[in-house]
Protein backbone atom coordinates (compact mmCIF):
# COMPACT_ATOMS: atom_id res chain seq x y z
CA UNK A 1 0.00 0.00 0.00
CA UNK A 2 1.22 2.85 -1.20
CA UNK A 3 2.83 5.31 2.01
CA UNK A 4 0.81 8.36 2.56
CA UNK A 5 2.88 11.51 2.64
CA UNK A 6 2.08 14.86 4.70
CA UNK A 7 3.47 18.19 3.92
CA UNK A 8 3.25 21.43 5.65
CA UNK A 9 2.05 24.30 3.56
CA UNK A 10 2.56 27.95 4.28
CA UNK A 11 -0.82 29.94 4.21
CA UNK A 12 1.20 32.81 3.34
CA UNK A 13 3.14 32.02 0.67
CA UNK A 14 2.34 28.24 -0.13
CA UNK A 15 5.34 27.14 0.09
CA UNK A 16 5.92 23.23 0.72
CA UNK A 17 8.35 21.89 4.05
CA UNK A 18 8.51 18.78 4.83
CA UNK A 19 8.56 19.14 8.64
CA UNK A 20 6.85 21.70 11.00
CA UNK A 21 8.35 24.86 11.69
CA UNK A 22 7.14 27.92 13.80
CA UNK A 23 8.44 30.26 11.09
CA UNK A 24 8.33 29.99 7.00
CA UNK A 25 11.53 29.77 5.49
CA UNK A 26 10.40 31.62 2.72
CA UNK A 27 8.46 34.33 3.33
CA UNK A 28 9.16 34.38 7.13
CA UNK A 29 5.62 34.39 8.24
CA UNK A 30 5.01 33.08 11.87
CA UNK A 31 2.83 30.11 12.58
CA UNK A 32 1.66 29.70 9.40
CA UNK A 33 2.68 26.44 8.32
CA UNK A 34 0.26 23.84 8.82
CA UNK A 35 -0.54 19.81 7.93
CA UNK A 36 -1.95 18.55 4.75
CA UNK A 37 -1.53 15.37 2.85
CA UNK A 38 0.16 14.90 -0.58
CA UNK A 39 -3.67 14.32 -2.15
CA UNK A 40 -4.80 17.33 -0.78
CA UNK A 41 -2.22 19.53 -2.52
CA UNK A 42 -3.64 18.58 -5.82
CA UNK A 43 -0.67 17.01 -7.73
CA UNK A 44 -2.72 14.43 -9.05
CA UNK A 45 -5.44 16.99 -10.62
CA UNK A 46 -5.28 17.64 -14.28
CA UNK A 47 -3.99 21.11 -15.57
CA UNK A 48 -6.91 23.22 -17.07
CA UNK A 49 -7.18 22.43 -20.54
CA UNK A 50 -5.99 25.16 -22.68
CA UNK A 51 -7.66 25.44 -26.08
CA UNK A 52 -5.10 27.83 -27.24
CA UNK A 53 -3.47 26.90 -30.04
CA UNK A 54 0.71 26.37 -30.13
CA UNK A 55 2.20 28.31 -33.03
CA UNK A 56 5.50 28.43 -31.87
CA UNK A 57 7.81 30.99 -31.38
CA UNK A 58 7.10 34.51 -33.52
CA UNK A 59 9.35 37.05 -34.22
CA UNK A 60 8.41 40.39 -32.36
CA UNK A 61 8.19 41.98 -35.61
CA UNK A 62 6.06 39.74 -37.25
CA UNK A 63 3.05 40.13 -34.46
CA UNK A 64 0.12 41.90 -36.18
CA UNK A 65 -2.93 43.78 -35.61
CA UNK A 66 -4.60 40.66 -34.80
CA UNK A 67 -2.41 39.75 -31.61
CA UNK A 68 -3.14 43.40 -30.47
CA UNK A 69 -7.03 42.61 -30.61
CA UNK A 70 -6.06 39.96 -28.15
CA UNK A 71 -5.35 42.88 -25.54
CA UNK A 72 -8.14 45.13 -26.95
CA UNK A 73 -8.55 47.70 -24.34
CA UNK A 74 -12.14 49.31 -23.24
CA UNK A 75 -12.89 52.05 -20.83
CA UNK A 76 -14.83 50.74 -17.83
CA UNK A 77 -16.55 53.85 -17.83
CA UNK A 78 -15.69 54.88 -14.30
CA UNK A 79 -12.83 57.56 -14.92
CA UNK A 80 -11.52 56.46 -11.58
CA UNK A 81 -11.10 52.79 -12.06
CA UNK A 82 -9.95 53.33 -15.66
CA UNK A 83 -7.09 55.57 -14.48
CA UNK A 84 -5.90 53.19 -12.02
CA UNK A 85 -6.19 50.29 -14.55
CA UNK A 86 -4.12 52.32 -17.31
CA UNK A 87 -6.81 53.35 -19.26
CA UNK A 88 -9.62 50.81 -18.67
CA UNK A 89 -9.76 47.15 -18.56
CA UNK A 90 -8.16 44.82 -21.33
CA UNK A 91 -9.93 41.57 -22.46
CA UNK A 92 -8.53 38.58 -21.27
CA UNK A 93 -6.98 40.00 -18.00
CA UNK A 94 -7.00 39.09 -14.42
CA UNK A 95 -7.74 41.34 -11.71
CA UNK A 96 -7.92 41.19 -8.27
CA UNK A 97 -9.26 43.67 -5.98
CA UNK A 98 -8.52 43.30 -2.12
CA UNK A 99 -9.38 45.40 0.80
CA UNK A 100 -10.83 45.23 4.12
CA UNK A 101 -14.24 43.88 4.94
CA UNK A 102 -17.41 46.40 4.48
CA UNK A 103 -14.96 48.66 2.56
CA UNK A 104 -17.03 48.86 -0.42
CA UNK A 105 -15.90 46.21 -2.62
CA UNK A 106 -19.04 44.80 -3.78
CA UNK A 107 -20.24 48.38 -4.08
CA UNK A 108 -18.04 48.88 -6.35
CA UNK A 109 -18.14 45.91 -8.32
CA UNK A 110 -21.80 46.48 -8.99
CA UNK A 111 -21.87 49.85 -9.86
CA UNK A 112 -18.92 48.33 -12.70
CA UNK A 113 -21.20 46.33 -13.56
CA UNK A 114 -23.86 49.11 -14.23
CA UNK A 115 -21.57 51.13 -16.13
CA UNK A 116 -20.58 47.84 -18.72
CA UNK A 117 -23.40 46.97 -18.65
CA UNK A 118 -25.44 50.25 -19.79
CA UNK A 119 -22.71 50.40 -22.49
CA UNK A 120 -23.88 47.57 -23.92
CA UNK A 121 -21.24 44.90 -22.36
CA UNK A 122 -22.19 41.54 -21.13
CA UNK A 123 -21.51 40.71 -17.49
CA UNK A 124 -21.62 37.83 -14.98
CA UNK A 125 -21.72 39.03 -10.94
CA UNK A 126 -20.88 35.80 -9.34
CA UNK A 127 -21.46 35.91 -5.78
CA UNK A 128 -20.30 33.14 -3.36
CA UNK A 129 -20.61 35.14 -0.25
CA UNK A 130 -24.26 36.64 -0.38
CA UNK A 131 -27.25 35.68 -2.01
CA UNK A 132 -28.56 37.07 -5.17
CA UNK A 133 -31.20 38.47 -3.02
CA UNK A 134 -29.04 40.68 -1.31
CA UNK A 135 -27.09 41.96 -4.25
CA UNK A 136 -30.77 43.05 -5.92
CA UNK A 137 -31.26 44.64 -2.75
CA UNK A 138 -28.00 46.55 -3.27
CA UNK A 139 -28.57 47.30 -6.81
CA UNK A 140 -32.06 49.09 -6.30
CA UNK A 141 -30.45 51.34 -3.49
CA UNK A 142 -27.49 52.17 -6.45
CA UNK A 143 -30.37 52.68 -8.87
CA UNK A 144 -28.98 49.43 -11.15
CA UNK A 145 -30.96 47.55 -13.02
CA UNK A 146 -29.72 46.06 -16.47
CA UNK A 147 -30.73 43.47 -19.03
CA UNK A 148 -26.87 42.88 -19.53
CA UNK A 149 -25.98 41.93 -16.12
CA UNK A 150 -25.97 38.37 -15.14
CA UNK A 151 -26.09 37.35 -11.30
CA UNK A 152 -25.25 33.75 -10.74
CA UNK A 153 -25.05 33.12 -6.14
CA UNK A 154 -22.93 29.93 -6.83
CA UNK A 155 -19.85 28.77 -4.62
CA UNK A 156 -18.71 25.29 -6.66
CA UNK A 157 -16.23 26.55 -9.46
CA UNK A 158 -17.49 23.90 -12.08
CA UNK A 159 -20.56 25.16 -12.50
CA UNK A 160 -19.44 28.79 -12.78
CA UNK A 161 -16.99 27.85 -15.40
CA UNK A 162 -19.41 26.35 -16.92
CA UNK A 163 -22.27 29.41 -16.43
CA UNK A 164 -19.49 31.50 -18.00
CA UNK A 165 -19.02 29.30 -20.88
CA UNK A 166 -22.45 29.33 -21.86
CA UNK A 167 -23.15 33.02 -21.23
CA UNK A 168 -19.95 33.98 -22.95
CA UNK A 169 -20.11 37.73 -20.99
CA UNK A 170 -17.51 40.29 -21.72
CA UNK A 171 -16.39 40.56 -18.21
CA UNK A 172 -16.39 38.18 -15.08
CA UNK A 173 -17.02 39.02 -11.52
CA UNK A 174 -16.21 36.61 -8.46
CA UNK A 175 -16.91 38.38 -5.14
CA UNK A 176 -15.01 36.52 -3.16
CA UNK A 177 -12.34 34.80 -4.77
CA UNK A 178 -12.05 32.61 -0.76
CA UNK A 179 -15.30 31.33 -1.02
CA UNK A 180 -14.93 29.50 -4.35
CA UNK A 181 -13.68 26.16 -4.09
CA UNK A 182 -13.63 23.15 -6.60
CA UNK A 183 -15.31 19.35 -5.25
CA UNK A 184 -12.61 17.57 -6.19
CA UNK A 185 -10.10 19.34 -3.93
CA UNK A 186 -10.63 17.77 -0.36
CA UNK A 187 -9.49 21.11 1.40
CA UNK A 188 -11.91 24.00 2.43
CA UNK A 189 -12.39 26.93 0.46
CA UNK A 190 -10.42 29.67 0.92
CA UNK A 191 -7.07 27.25 1.81
CA UNK A 192 -3.94 27.51 -0.22
CA UNK A 193 -4.68 24.80 -2.37
CA UNK A 194 -8.18 25.99 -3.35
CA UNK A 195 -6.90 29.22 -3.92
CA UNK A 196 -4.09 27.86 -6.16
CA UNK A 197 -6.42 25.84 -7.83
CA UNK A 198 -9.38 28.26 -8.30
CA UNK A 199 -7.16 31.03 -9.01
CA UNK A 200 -5.16 29.02 -11.75
CA UNK A 201 -8.41 27.61 -13.80
CA UNK A 202 -10.09 31.38 -13.88
CA UNK A 203 -6.73 33.24 -15.21
CA UNK A 204 -6.56 30.27 -17.81
CA UNK A 205 -10.32 30.60 -18.76
CA UNK A 206 -9.66 34.46 -18.91
CA UNK A 207 -6.42 33.92 -21.53
CA UNK A 208 -8.44 31.32 -23.55
CA UNK A 209 -11.43 33.55 -23.45
CA UNK A 210 -10.28 36.71 -24.05
CA UNK A 211 -13.08 37.67 -20.94
CA UNK A 212 -11.92 39.60 -18.52
CA UNK A 213 -12.06 38.35 -14.66
CA UNK A 214 -12.42 40.43 -11.92
CA UNK A 215 -11.67 38.43 -8.65
CA UNK A 216 -12.44 39.84 -5.02
CA UNK A 217 -9.76 39.02 -2.58
CA UNK A 218 -9.75 39.50 1.37
CA UNK A 219 -6.66 40.88 3.12
CA UNK A 220 -5.40 40.15 6.08
CA UNK A 221 -4.94 41.87 9.85
CA UNK A 222 -1.76 43.10 7.80
CA UNK A 223 -3.58 44.61 4.65
CA UNK A 224 -2.13 41.94 2.57
CA UNK A 225 -4.42 40.05 0.06
CA UNK A 226 -4.82 36.87 2.41
CA UNK A 227 -4.13 33.31 0.85
CA UNK A 228 -0.73 32.36 -0.96
CA UNK A 229 1.17 35.06 -2.77
CA UNK A 230 0.75 32.80 -5.74
CA UNK A 231 -2.42 34.73 -6.61
CA UNK A 232 -1.23 37.97 -6.84
CA UNK A 233 1.46 36.27 -9.01
CA UNK A 234 -0.93 34.72 -11.48
CA UNK A 235 -3.31 37.68 -12.11
CA UNK A 236 -2.13 40.68 -14.38
CA UNK A 237 -3.20 43.22 -11.71
CA UNK A 238 -3.62 44.04 -8.01
CA UNK A 239 -6.12 46.75 -6.82
CA UNK A 240 -6.39 47.85 -3.05
CA UNK A 241 -9.34 49.28 -2.12
CA UNK A 242 -8.51 51.34 0.64
CA UNK A 243 -9.62 54.53 3.32
CA UNK A 244 -10.38 55.41 6.61
CA UNK A 245 -13.79 53.44 7.66
CA UNK A 246 -14.92 56.12 9.52
CA UNK A 247 -14.43 58.43 6.70
CA UNK A 248 -16.52 58.28 3.30
CA UNK A 249 -13.32 58.70 1.12
CA UNK A 250 -12.37 55.62 -0.80
CA UNK A 251 -8.91 55.00 -2.36
CA UNK A 252 -8.10 52.72 -5.07
CA UNK A 253 -4.63 52.14 -6.33
CA UNK A 254 -2.31 49.11 -8.25
CA UNK A 255 0.08 47.50 -6.51
CA UNK A 256 0.88 45.37 -9.65
CA UNK A 257 -0.40 46.20 -13.11
CA UNK A 258 0.75 44.47 -16.90
CA UNK A 259 -0.92 47.12 -18.82
CA UNK A 260 -0.18 50.46 -17.46
CA UNK A 261 1.99 52.24 -13.92
CA UNK A 262 0.97 51.54 -10.71
CA UNK A 263 1.44 54.75 -9.38
CA UNK A 264 -1.69 55.97 -9.95
CA UNK A 265 -4.24 56.96 -7.40
CA UNK A 266 -8.42 56.98 -8.39
CA UNK A 267 -10.79 58.53 -5.55
CA UNK A 268 -13.79 57.84 -4.62
CA UNK A 269 -16.84 59.15 -1.82
CA UNK A 270 -19.31 56.46 -0.22
CA UNK A 271 -22.35 58.72 0.32
CA UNK A 272 -25.98 56.95 0.55
CA UNK A 273 -26.96 55.93 -3.14
CA UNK A 274 -23.28 54.21 -3.33
CA UNK A 275 -19.58 55.68 -4.36
CA UNK A 276 -19.01 58.64 -6.22
CA UNK A 277 -16.35 59.54 -8.82
CA UNK A 278 -14.12 62.30 -6.81
CA UNK A 279 -12.54 63.67 -10.47
CA UNK A 280 -10.74 66.83 -9.02
CA UNK A 281 -9.57 66.09 -5.28
CA UNK A 282 -6.68 68.70 -5.26
CA UNK A 283 -8.17 70.65 -1.94
CA UNK A 284 -10.60 67.56 -1.44
CA UNK A 285 -8.85 66.68 2.20
CA UNK A 286 -7.80 70.64 3.16
CA UNK A 287 -10.26 72.44 6.01
CA UNK A 288 -9.83 75.85 5.94
CA UNK A 289 -12.65 76.85 8.02
CA UNK A 290 -10.22 75.40 10.96
CA UNK A 291 -7.52 78.33 11.53
CA UNK A 292 -3.70 78.09 11.28
CA UNK A 293 -2.13 76.56 14.41
CA UNK A 294 1.34 75.15 15.16
CA UNK A 295 1.77 72.16 14.09
CA UNK A 296 -0.70 71.96 11.01
CA UNK A 297 1.80 72.09 7.43
CA UNK A 298 -0.18 71.82 3.91
CA UNK A 299 1.94 69.34 2.04
CA UNK A 300 1.72 69.07 -1.72
CA UNK A 301 1.89 65.45 -2.52
CA UNK A 302 2.29 63.73 -5.28
CA UNK A 303 -0.33 60.38 -6.66
CA UNK A 304 0.59 59.49 -10.02
CA UNK A 305 0.25 62.23 -12.54
CA UNK A 306 -2.22 63.98 -9.71
CA UNK A 307 -1.46 66.44 -6.59
CA UNK A 308 -3.14 66.28 -3.66
CA UNK A 309 -3.03 68.57 -0.79
CA UNK A 310 -2.89 66.99 2.24
CA UNK A 311 -2.82 68.20 5.95
CA UNK A 312 -0.14 66.75 7.87
CA UNK A 313 -0.32 67.39 11.89
CA UNK A 314 1.77 67.01 14.26
CA UNK A 315 1.89 66.87 18.25
CA UNK A 316 4.78 66.44 21.02
CA UNK A 317 4.11 65.84 24.59
CA UNK A 318 6.10 65.21 28.07
CA UNK A 319 6.70 61.56 27.60
CA UNK A 320 6.54 59.13 30.19
CA UNK A 321 10.24 58.38 31.19
CA UNK A 322 11.55 55.32 29.60
CA UNK A 323 8.77 55.04 27.48
CA UNK A 324 9.30 57.57 25.01
CA UNK A 325 6.29 57.10 22.00
CA UNK A 326 6.63 57.85 18.33
CA UNK A 327 3.60 57.52 16.35
CA UNK A 328 3.12 57.85 12.56
CA UNK A 329 -0.61 57.79 11.05
CA UNK A 330 -0.54 57.82 7.28
CA UNK A 331 3.45 58.61 7.27
CA UNK A 332 6.13 55.96 6.73
CA UNK A 333 7.35 55.07 10.41
CA UNK A 334 10.70 54.53 9.75
CA UNK A 335 11.18 57.83 8.14
CA UNK A 336 9.35 59.47 10.91
CA UNK A 337 12.56 58.10 12.95
CA UNK A 338 14.73 59.65 10.37
CA UNK A 339 13.27 63.08 10.20
CA UNK A 340 13.18 63.22 13.98
CA UNK A 341 16.76 62.22 14.37
CA UNK A 342 17.97 65.14 11.97
CA UNK A 343 16.12 67.66 13.74
CA UNK A 344 17.49 66.63 16.91
CA UNK A 345 21.29 66.89 15.24
CA UNK A 346 21.10 69.00 12.30
CA UNK A 347 18.46 71.71 14.07
CA UNK A 348 19.61 71.28 17.94
CA UNK A 349 15.64 70.23 18.96
CA UNK A 350 15.84 68.49 21.94
CA UNK A 351 12.96 65.94 21.12
CA UNK A 352 14.70 62.97 23.06
CA UNK A 353 12.40 62.65 25.79
CA UNK A 354 9.12 63.89 24.02
CA UNK A 355 6.55 61.76 22.76
CA UNK A 356 5.92 62.93 19.02
CA UNK A 357 2.22 62.06 17.30
CA UNK A 358 1.95 62.90 13.45
CA UNK A 359 -1.39 61.91 11.54
CA UNK A 360 -2.24 62.69 7.61
CA UNK A 361 -5.69 63.89 7.82
CA UNK A 362 -7.90 61.93 6.08
CA UNK A 363 -6.92 58.66 6.16
CA UNK A 364 -4.37 59.41 3.42
CA UNK A 365 -1.13 57.58 3.02
CA UNK A 366 1.92 59.49 1.86
CA UNK A 367 4.71 57.48 1.76
CA UNK A 368 6.70 59.75 -0.59
CA UNK A 369 9.87 61.09 0.49
CA UNK A 370 8.72 64.60 -0.94
CA UNK A 371 6.17 64.41 2.59
CA UNK A 372 9.79 64.33 4.41
CA UNK A 373 9.98 68.35 4.78
CA UNK A 374 6.43 68.84 6.03
CA UNK A 375 6.79 66.56 8.82
CA UNK A 376 10.09 67.94 9.93
CA UNK A 377 8.25 71.41 9.76
CA UNK A 378 4.81 70.21 11.50
CA UNK A 379 7.10 68.34 14.54
CA UNK A 380 9.14 71.49 14.85
CA UNK A 381 6.29 73.75 14.49
CA UNK A 382 4.34 72.09 17.64
CA UNK A 383 7.57 71.65 19.33
CA UNK A 384 8.41 75.63 19.10
CA UNK A 385 4.59 77.00 19.25
CA UNK A 386 5.24 78.74 15.75
CA UNK A 387 3.70 78.27 12.98
CA UNK A 388 3.93 78.61 9.15
CA UNK A 389 1.47 80.65 7.36
CA UNK A 390 -2.18 79.55 6.57
CA UNK A 391 -1.68 79.82 2.82
CA UNK A 392 1.99 78.35 2.70
CA UNK A 393 2.23 74.75 1.23
CA UNK A 394 5.24 72.99 1.40
CA UNK A 395 7.04 69.61 -0.37
CA UNK A 396 10.99 68.22 -0.58
CA UNK A 397 13.17 65.09 0.95
CA UNK A 398 15.39 65.55 3.42
CA UNK A 399 18.88 64.43 3.55
CA UNK A 400 20.57 62.99 6.70
CA UNK A 401 22.73 66.23 6.84
CA UNK A 402 19.66 68.36 6.87
CA UNK A 403 19.57 69.31 3.32
CA UNK A 404 16.97 69.70 1.16
CA UNK A 405 16.95 67.54 -1.66
CA UNK A 406 14.48 68.76 -4.43
CA UNK A 407 11.92 65.93 -5.87
CA UNK A 408 9.65 64.59 -9.12
CA UNK A 409 6.87 66.90 -10.33
CA UNK A 410 8.25 70.04 -8.94
CA UNK A 411 6.76 72.70 -11.15
CA UNK A 412 2.92 70.80 -10.96
CA UNK A 413 3.19 70.99 -7.68
CA UNK A 414 3.72 74.60 -7.17
CA UNK A 415 1.13 75.27 -10.07
CA UNK A 416 -1.37 73.23 -8.62
CA UNK A 417 -0.76 75.01 -5.04
CA UNK A 418 -1.42 78.36 -7.09
CA UNK A 419 -4.47 77.13 -8.85
CA UNK A 420 -6.46 76.37 -5.31
CA UNK A 421 -5.30 80.14 -4.24
CA UNK A 422 -1.96 79.78 -2.09
CA UNK A 423 0.44 82.51 -1.81
CA UNK A 424 3.73 80.70 -1.29
CA UNK A 425 5.38 77.55 -1.52
CA UNK A 426 8.58 76.27 0.65
CA UNK A 427 10.64 73.91 -1.68
CA UNK A 428 14.69 72.58 -2.07
CA UNK A 429 17.20 75.18 -3.21
CA UNK A 430 18.04 72.71 -5.85
CA UNK A 431 14.59 73.00 -7.69
CA UNK A 432 14.60 74.19 -11.05
CA UNK A 433 11.75 76.06 -10.42
CA UNK A 434 12.21 79.06 -12.60
CA UNK A 435 10.10 77.49 -15.28
CA UNK A 436 7.11 77.76 -13.26
CA UNK A 437 7.84 80.46 -10.93
CA UNK A 438 4.67 83.15 -11.30
CA UNK A 439 3.30 86.12 -10.31
CA UNK A 440 0.72 84.43 -8.44
CA UNK A 441 2.94 82.28 -5.85
CA UNK A 442 5.95 82.97 -4.19
CA UNK A 443 8.47 79.98 -4.11
CA UNK A 444 10.87 80.36 -1.17
CA UNK A 445 13.94 78.17 -1.58
CA UNK A 446 15.77 76.57 1.38
CA UNK A 447 18.53 74.17 0.76
CA UNK A 448 18.88 73.38 4.51
CA UNK A 449 16.22 72.32 7.14
CA UNK A 450 16.91 75.09 9.63
CA UNK A 451 16.45 77.89 6.90
CA UNK A 452 12.73 76.24 6.54
CA UNK A 453 12.15 76.55 10.41
CA UNK A 454 13.46 80.15 10.35
CA UNK A 455 10.13 80.61 7.97
CA UNK A 456 7.46 79.57 11.04
CA UNK A 457 6.48 82.88 12.84
P1 LIG B 1 -19.60 46.40 0.64
O1 LIG B 1 -19.54 46.74 -0.79
O2 LIG B 1 -20.54 45.34 1.07
O3 LIG B 1 -18.16 46.08 1.21
P2 LIG B 1 -17.21 44.83 0.96
O4 LIG B 1 -17.73 44.08 -0.19
O5 LIG B 1 -15.85 45.46 0.72
O6 LIG B 1 -17.19 44.04 2.22
O7 LIG B 1 -19.91 47.80 1.37
C1 LIG B 1 -20.53 47.80 2.56
C2 LIG B 1 -20.46 49.16 3.21
O8 LIG B 1 -20.74 50.23 2.33
C3 LIG B 1 -21.51 49.16 4.27
O9 LIG B 1 -20.88 49.42 5.50
C4 LIG B 1 -22.47 50.22 3.88
C5 LIG B 1 -21.75 51.04 2.89
N1 LIG B 1 -22.65 51.51 1.81
C6 LIG B 1 -23.03 52.83 1.75
O10 LIG B 1 -22.63 53.65 2.59
N2 LIG B 1 -23.83 53.27 0.73
C7 LIG B 1 -24.30 52.41 -0.22
O11 LIG B 1 -25.03 52.84 -1.12
C8 LIG B 1 -23.92 51.03 -0.15
C9 LIG B 1 -24.42 50.04 -1.16
C10 LIG B 1 -23.09 50.62 0.87
MG1 LIG C 1 -18.50 42.14 -0.26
Amino acid sequence: MAKTQFFFVCSSCGSKQLKWLGRCPDCGEWDSLSEQQQSDLGADLHRPHVPLEDRGPVKLSDLDGDDQAQADRFACGFSELDRVLGGGLVSGATVLLGGSPGIGKSTLLLHLAGVLGKAGFEVMYVTSEESAGQIRMRAERLGICHKNIWIDAQTNLEIILNHIRDKKPTVVMIDSVQMVYKPSLPAAPGSVSQLRQCGTELVWLAKSTGIAVILVGHVTKQGMIAGPKILEHIVDVVLYFEGDRHQTYRLIRAVKNRYGSTNELGIFEMSDTGLQEISDPLGLFLHPEFPQRPGRVILAASEGSRILLVEVQALTATSVPGMVRRRGTGVDAKRLLMILAVLERQCGMKLASRDVFVNVVGGVKVTEPAADLAIALAIAGTHTGKKLPADMAVFGELGLLGEIRPVSLAAQRTAEVARHRFKAVITSGADSLEAAANDKIGIHKCYHLQEAIMRLE
